[in-house]
C-alpha cells in the first residue's frame, strides 16, 4: 500500500488509475480504525480496482477543542489494518495541507440543512457543516468515484447523500451495514473510552432500538415508538438518553402516522461514563394489533 500526504499526489494517483481504466473505490475515514471500517474497505475491494482511503482528522466538525485533541490518533496501526485488507493507496494530509489557512477559516465552506436539521445537527453545532466541507473537499480532490459510508452514522450519510445529489459532485454514495460486538454495541472508535461498567451498560441502545423496531412491526405510531425506546433506555441508569425517534429513512423528518409497510429508521443516542454513543435500525411500519 502507498501512502501520500500531498493533495497533488492523492489526485495524480487517482487520475492515473481511472485512466488505466480502474475505478475508484474511496473510504472517508478519521483514522482509530476498527472493523466497522475494514467493512468498508472489503466492500470497496469487492467492487472496484483501485481502493483508497484517506485519514484525516478533520478539525472543522469538531465543537469544543478538547474533544480535538483528546481524538486518537492511529496512524501506525491504521496503515496496518488498511493493508491488511486490500487498500492500495492511503491518502494522510496533515493540517494546513487541507485548510492552509487554519486556524483562520477558509473563505470557501459547505453548508447543509435537509437531513443535518436535528439530532446531531441540533446537539453538535457546526458539526455537519465541518462535515461536509471536509468531504466536498476530499471528493474534489479524489474526482470520481464510488464512496464508502458506514450506516452507524446514519444521520451523516443521508447529508452526504443529499449533498452529493444537490451538488452534482460525480460520487456513488455506497450504504454499508453496522459492524456490531457481539452482544449488539455497534462498533465504533469512541467505544474504548468507555469503562468496564459503562462497556456493560451500552448494549442498551441497541436493545432500545430493537423494541422500538418491535412496536413498529406491531403498527405503533412514531411516538409510541419512540416511548418503547425511552422506556428500555430507563431501565439502565448509567445511560442518559439525548434523543430517540421515528424518522423518514431520506429525510430524516419525525413520522407519527407511518403508513402500514413505510420503511422508518430508528434513531437513538445517549451517553454513558461521559462519551456520547449512537445508534439506528431499519424497521417496518407493520398492521396493528
Ligand atoms: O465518519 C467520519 O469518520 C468522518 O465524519 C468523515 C466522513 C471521515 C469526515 O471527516
Amino acid at each position: 500500500m502507498e501512502i501520500v500526504s500531498t493533495a497533488a499526489d492523492w489526485r495524480a494517483a487517482l487520475d492515473d488509475a481511472r485512466r488505466h481504466g480502474r475505478q475508484v473505490g474511496f473510504v472517508p475515514t478519521m483514522g482509530a480504525l476498527h472493523a466497522g471500517h475494514a467493512s468498508l474497505i472489503d466492500a470497496a475491494r469487492s467492487e472496484v480496482e483501485m481502493v483508497t482511503a484517506s485519514v484525516f482528522v478533520n478539525p472543522l466538525q469538531f465543537g469544543a477543542l478538547a474533544d480535538l485533541t483528546a481524538y486518537p490518533r492511529t496512524l501506525d496501526a491504521d496503515g496496518a489494518l488498511l493493508k491488511a485488507h486490500g487498500c492500495d493507496l492511503l491518502f494522510a494530509p496533515s493540517v494546513a495541507e487541507m485548510y492552509p489557512h487554519h486556524p483562520e477559516p477558509e473563505a470557501t465552506t459547505v453548508h447543509v440543512t435537509g437531513p443535518a436539521l436535528g439530532f446531531e445537527g441540533s446537539d453538535r453545532p457546526g458539526h455537519f457543516d465541518g462535515m461536509a466541507t471536509v468531504v466536498t473537499l476530499l471528493f474534489n480532490l479524489a474526482g470520481p468515484c464510488r464512496a464508502y459510508f458506514g450506516e452507524k452514522d446514519f444521520q451523516q450519510l443521508a447529508v452526504v447523500r443529499q449533498m452529493v445529489a444537490d451538488l452534482g459532485q460525480p460520487v456513488v454514495v455506497v450504504g454499508c451495514p453496522t459492524e456490531r460486538e457481539s452482544d449488539g454495541l455497534a462498533m465504533s472508535s469512541r467505544n474504548v473510552r468507555l469503562s468496564a461498567a459503562g462497556r456493560a451498560a451500552a448494549p442498551v441502545l441497541h436493545a432500545a432500538l430493537l423494541a422500538g423496531a418491535e412496536a413498529a412491526t406491531k403498527g405503533a405510531g412514531g411516538r409510541d415508538i419512540e416511548a418503547a425506546m425511552v422506556a428500555r433506555v430507563a431501565s439502565e441508569p448509567a445511560a442518559n438518553l439525548f434523543y430517540a425517534a421515528a424518522v423518514d429513512p431520506t429525510s430524516l423528518t419525525i413520522v407519527e402516522d407511518p403508513a402500514v409497510g413505510s420503511p422508518l429508521r430508528l434513531l437513538i443516542a445517549a451517553e454513558i461514563d461521559g462519551v456520547r454513543l449512537i445508534d439506528n435500525l431499519a424497521a417496518i411500519s407493520g398492521p396493528c394489533g
